[in-house]
C-alpha cells in the first residue's frame, strides 16, 4: 500500500490555511494510503518555545487532527518526539546533505533574522529532520501547502543523494501533494502574505479554535478592495484579498471558484461576506466543538496518542536496522 507522511509543528494554533492546505486533504487521503500525521515539536523547537506550553501545544494539534476526522484506528497521529528514529536518521541524512542545498532554502531566509550569524544550527538545518521523518518510514507521499514545496524537493534530492552513494535503492522519492485550490491561504489583513501562526495580528487568520462570533468579527474585519465583487475569474486573478476570500469560500463549500464567482458577481462584498460567515461557521464550529471536547480530557488525547504510536515505533525501528546496515554501523545482532 501507499504510504503517507506529514505534519504539523506544534507552535501554537492552528488556522485556516493549516486546515485547508493540508489538514482537510489528510482527512481525504486515509481511505487509500497508510497515513502517519506527526506532531512536529521537534520542529517546533526551532524557535524558542515556552516549556510549560509545549506539550500542551502538541496534545493541542493532535486534538485538531482527530477533530477534523484523522481516524486514530485507520492512521497513526503521535509526536515525532516520541520516535527517536527521526532524529537518527537525521544525523545520518546530514552526512548526505551539501551546504549549498541548504542554503537555497527560502523559508530559512525568511525566517532568519538579518544577522545569520546568530541563528541556530537546529532552523538552519530543519528541512533535513523533515527529510528524516518522511524517510524513516520509507513515505511515497507527503501532502502539504504550497510553502513546503521547496523542502520536498529537497527530500527527495537527500533521499537519492543517499541511494547514489551506498549504491542502493532504498529510499523511494517522495511525492508532494499540493492538492485543491487553498493551496496558500493568505492573511486576511495583507493578500500579499501568508496566513500564519506567527503574524502578530490575531485578525490575519481563522485559528481552529475561533468561535462563531470570533470568525464572523473576522471576516467582517477582512481586507477588501472598493471596487464592487469581482465579475469574472480573470478579473478575480488581479485582486488579491478578494481571490483569497473566494478560495475560502469556495474550498469551505466544495465548489469551483468560478460558480462563487458567478454567484456573487453584482453584489456587494457584504453580501459575500455574510455569506462567507455562514459557510465558515457550518464548515469549522463543529471541529472546534469537537476539538474543546477533547482539550477537556487530556489524559485521553495522550490514550490516543499511545494507541498508535506503537505502528509509528515498529515501522521505524524496523527500517533503521536496514539503514545501520546500509551505512555499516555497528549492530550485535
Ligand atoms: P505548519 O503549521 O507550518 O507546521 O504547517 C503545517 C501544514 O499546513 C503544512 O503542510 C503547511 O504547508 C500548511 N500550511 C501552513 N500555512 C498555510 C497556509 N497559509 N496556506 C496553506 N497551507 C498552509
Ligand atoms: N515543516 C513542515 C511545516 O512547517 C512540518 C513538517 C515537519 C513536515 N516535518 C514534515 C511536513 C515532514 C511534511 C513532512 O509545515
Amino acid at each position: 500500500m501507499k504510504r503517507i507522511f506529514s505534519g504539523m509543528q506544534s507552535t501554537g494554533q492552528l488556522h485556516l490555511g493549516n486546515y485547508l492546505g493540508a489538514l482537510r486533504n489528510w482527512v481525504k487521503l486515509q481511505q487509500d494510503y497508510e497515513c502517519f500525521y506527526g506532531v512536529m515539536d521537534l520542529h517546533a523547537i526551532t524557535v524558542a518555545q515556552d516549556p510549560k506550553k509545549l506539550a500542551q501545544n502538541t496534545r493541542e494539534v493532535a486534538a485538531a487532527f482527530y477533530a477534523a476526522g484523522i481516524d486514530p484506528k485507520r492512521c497513526a497521529v503521535y509526536p515525532q518526539s516520541a520516535v527517536p528514529e527521526h532524529t537518527y536518521l537525521n544525523w545520518i541524512l546530514n552526512n548526505h546533505t551539501p551546504l549549498g542545498w541548504l542554503n537555497r532554502m527560502t523559508q530559512f531566509k525568511e525566517k532568519a533574522s538579518k544577522n545569520k550569524d546568530q541563528e541556530v544550527l537546529g532552523l538552519y538545518a530543519y528541512p533535513v529532520l523533515m527529510a528524516a521523518d518522511i524517510l524513516i518510514y520509507k513515505a511515497t507521499h507527503v501532502p502539504v501547502g504550497e510553502d513546503q514545496k521547496q523542502h520536498l524537493e529537497l527530500s527527495r534530492d537527500i533521499a537519492g543523494a543517499f541511494n547514489r552513494h551506498y549504491g542502493v535503492d532504498y529510499f523511494p522519492l517522495p511525492e508532494p501533494q499540493i492538492m485543491g485550490e487553498a493551496t496558500r491561504v493568505m492573511s486576511l489583513r495583507d493578500g500579499t502574505k501568508k496566513m500564519s501562526k506567527s503574524d502578530e495580528s490575531d485578525y490575519s487568520r481563522i485559528n481552529l479554535t475561533d468561535d462563531a462570533d470570533a470568525i464572523a468579527t473576522k471576516i467582517k474585519k477582512a481586507k477588501t478592495d472598493t471596487l464592487p465583487f469581482p465579475a469574472t475569474l480573470d478579473e478575480l486573478k488581479t485582486r488579491a484579498e478578494a481571490d483569497n476570500l473566494v478560495t475560502i469560500y469556495a474550498t469551505l463549500n466544495n465548489e469551483a471558484k468560478e460558480a462563487v464567482v458567478n454567484r456573487f458577481a453584482g453584489k456587494t462584498f457584504s453580501e459575500f461576506k455574510t455569506s462567507l460567515i455562514e459557510v465558515a461557521v457550518a464548515n469549522l464550529a463543529p471541529i472546534t466543538k469537537r476539538m474543546a471536547d477533547y482539550m477537556a480530557d487530556p489524559a485521553e488525547i495522550d490514550r490516543m496518542i499511545l494507541k498508535s504510536l506503537f505502528r509509528a515505533r515498529e515501522v521505524a525501528e524496523k527500517n533503521m536496522k536496514e539503514i545501520k546496515q546500509i551505512v555499516g554501523l555497528w549492530s550485535a545482532d
